[in-house]
């Protein structure tokens, strides 16, 4: 199996997950989108700057379903790589996809990256595609995954800048809200947005024993999927969507997928539904 065909988080791994932790948890497996292709674009560049060598050992925090970790094992040849994820269905999922397509070099692991007892200084390097703004204690998890890695070993994570950068979210908020303006606010979660602010970053991976730490721009867009019903189909299952529409009366609800659906079509280009983002690679090398 080749990386470019490693396309396969079409698992439902619960809370925290899809685009920025917003699918609902339950059944959502969209047949030619999936989180993988919706970052496909932004996934070239993590690989770039993950840099990940022949005899690495490689951590990967929040892995989902473990694209990220299996193309880090197989460049990381001589070394191994470890995926861990505290969504169950999402490390099964890792497991089979694994033992299918191998690398022979990857593991994963159900734990909490913020509190797991992982084998101390053993990485080379620990990255993150979106796994890494969901944690109670961001300084306590970052000092527990600085702990895990070799002295001078480098954190590498892709995060969401701001929500007013992200065309993703502003549109689906403003579709969902409509004229009558916004909608009962989906109940406090997982902030996808939580590592947006540099200096916040610096104060929290400072305290958690970071240093050197560099903020690159990444604008590419997201994808939604193929045509307007698949991307309505993904779009649906992000839990903020599915909160807002089940606050909705049903006659509503009819209403704020129509413009959900119009605002999709206005996405739409020759190859598929289309949203501008904006994320940021973050490095950090632990002191
Ligand atoms: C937006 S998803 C990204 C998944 C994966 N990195 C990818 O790009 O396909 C965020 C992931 O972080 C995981 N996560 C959130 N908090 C975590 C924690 N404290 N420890 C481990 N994983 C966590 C979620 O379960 C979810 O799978």
């Amino acid at each position: 199996m080749t990386d470019a065909s490693d396309n396969s988080a079409q698992a439902t791994p619960g809370r925290h997950e899809g685009t920025a932790v917003r699918r609902a948890a339950g059944g959502h497996t969209p047949g030619t989108s999936g989180y993988d292709a919706e970052l496909r674009r932004h996934n070239q560049m993590l690989r770039r700057v993950c840099d990940v060598r022949l005899h690495d050992r490689v951590l990967d925090i929040g892995c989902g379903t473990g694209q990220t970790t299996r193309q880090a094992a197989r460049t990381a040849r001589a070394g191994s790589a470890l995926g861990v994820d505290v969504s169950a269905t999402a490390i099964e999922r890792a497991r089979e996809v694994a033992r299918a397509q191998g690398p022979g070099n990857v593991t994963f692991e159900h734990a909490d990256a913020q509190v797991h007892r992982f084998p101390q200084e053993h990485f080379d390097l620990a990255i993150s595609r979106f796994g890494t703004m969901f944690f109670d204690d961001p300084v306590a998890a970052f000092a527990n995954i600085g702990l895990a890695l070799r002295p001078a070993g480098r954190l590498v994570m892709m995060v969401w800048q701001t929500h007013e950068r992200n065309e993703w979210d502003v549109t689906i908020h403003r579709s969902l809200a409509g004229p009558e303006g916004p909608v009962a606010a989906a109940s406090a979660g997982p902030d996808p947005f939580s590592l947006a602010d540099p200096p916040t970053v610096k104060r929290i991976l400072g305290a958690a024993g970071f240093a050197d730490i560099t903020f690159t721009d990444v604008h590419e867009p997201v994808y939604y999927g193929p045509d307007v019903a698949a991307a309505l189909d993904w779009v649906r299952g992000f839990t903020c969507t599915s909160e807002v529409l089940k606050r909705l009366e049903p006659a509503a609800a009819a209403r704020a997928v129509g413009r959900l659906r119009e605002t999709l079509s206005a996405h739409l280009s020759d190859d598929g539904v289309w949203f501008d983002s904006r994320a940021w690679i973050i490095t950090a090398r632990r002191h």
